[in-house]
């Protein structure tokens, strides 16, 4: 079970506040939670974040080119409009669009065209895997695109993340956010067992790295390949780059992503998770509880009893 009493309490000292005046009355808030961790919704449908962004629910979007091809996008025309609505509803919120190209100079330019369309454009940058799309190409590329752009203010966050490592690197390279995609890591981990050893272990077998190749090569430390059960194996590694970011100070936000189900919200909330980004669907279930519907029906029948 994933151990509670492991997070790391001074992670809450890096988080950035909320807003401070409501984004459309500019009024002064007082509210609540205003180090609260913040909730995107990761989709790019806007019939689905409507109501998740009228409710308080979320206070953000994240999307990448599955989800926007998932929002109808059957042109570069579609897409942009999709993205160009999302910035517009949710402003001055933040919208994560990923970049499409894959060479630095047509990122940097790629990523001032997205930034042009908004102040409250984040842009997502890949953090490595560029010679899987092609051999030749550098594969520092995401950390330089990052770095670029932190040098032209631009705010990014670096995506595909599945060690601290590559998230440290990021946040050197100046990413304001890192997301650790927490659902895909458990995925492999299920996939990638050897029962004759510790559970998650294929992800740390040092040994094996000598004869792996491809996506077997992928490592981690000891504590999050192998620190408990596989389905764990996601706020760990959270919990793991939230103790790196407060043992030094780091005030890159952990964004973490590829959530299966609802209860890993909890679990990467404890872990030190900054920021959570959360298919429509699960924000929609997480609202209601068996119990909630039962108590509300039970409430409901009784107060007929003394109807206005
Ligand atoms: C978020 O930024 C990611 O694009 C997303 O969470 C990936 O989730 P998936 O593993 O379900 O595709």
């Amino acid at each position: 079970m994933f151990n509670i009493q492991q997070t790391k309490a001074g992670a809450r000292e890096r988080r950035v506040a909320g807003p401070e005046t409501h984004p459309s009355t500019g009024k002064k808030l007082a509210h609540p939670s205003p180090r609260g961790p913040l909730i995107f919704a990761d989709t790019a449908t806007i019939k689905d974040i409507e109501p998740l962004y009228r409710a308080g629910i979320i206070s953000g979007v994240t999307t990448n080119p599955s989800l926007v091809k998932k929002a109808g996008a059957k042109s570069w025309a579609d897409a942009e409009s999709i993205m160009k609505e999302l910035i517009k509803l949710v402003a001055p919120n933040p919208v994560l669009l990923e970049l499409l190209d894959l060479t630095d100079e047509a990122m940097i330019k790629q990523a001032q065209e997205f930034a042009g369309w908004g102040d409250n454009v984040v842009i997502k940058v890949p953090v490595g895997g560029y010679q899987a799309v092609d051999p030749s190409y550098d594969p520092f590329t995401g950390l330089k695109v990052i770095h670029a752009l932190w040098e032209r203010d631009i705010t990014c966050c670096a995506t595909l993340v599945f060690n601290s490592t590559q998230a440290l690197w990021a946040a050197n390279a100046g990413a304001c956010f890192v997301a650790p995609f927490i659902g895909r890591l458990a995925d492999y981990a299920y996939s990638n067992d050897h029962v004759e050893r510790a559970a998650g272990n294929s992800l740390y077998w040092l040994e094996d790295h000598r004869n792996a190749k491809g996506d077997q090569c992928v490592s981690n430390t000891e504590y999050v390949a192998c620190g408990g059960a596989r389905k764990d194996i996601g706020p760990r590694l959270i919990q793991e780059i939230s103790a790196i970011f407060t043992n030094y100070d780091i005030r890159t936000q952990i964004l973490a992503a590829s959530f299966r189900h609802f209860v890993q919200l909890s679990e990467c909330l404890l872990a030190g998770a900054d920021v959570l980004t959360v298919p429509a669907n699960l924000l929609q279930q997480v609202a209601d509880h068996p119990l909630t519907t039962a108590g509300m029906a039970t409430f409901f029948e009784d107060s007929k009893a003394f109807e206005k």
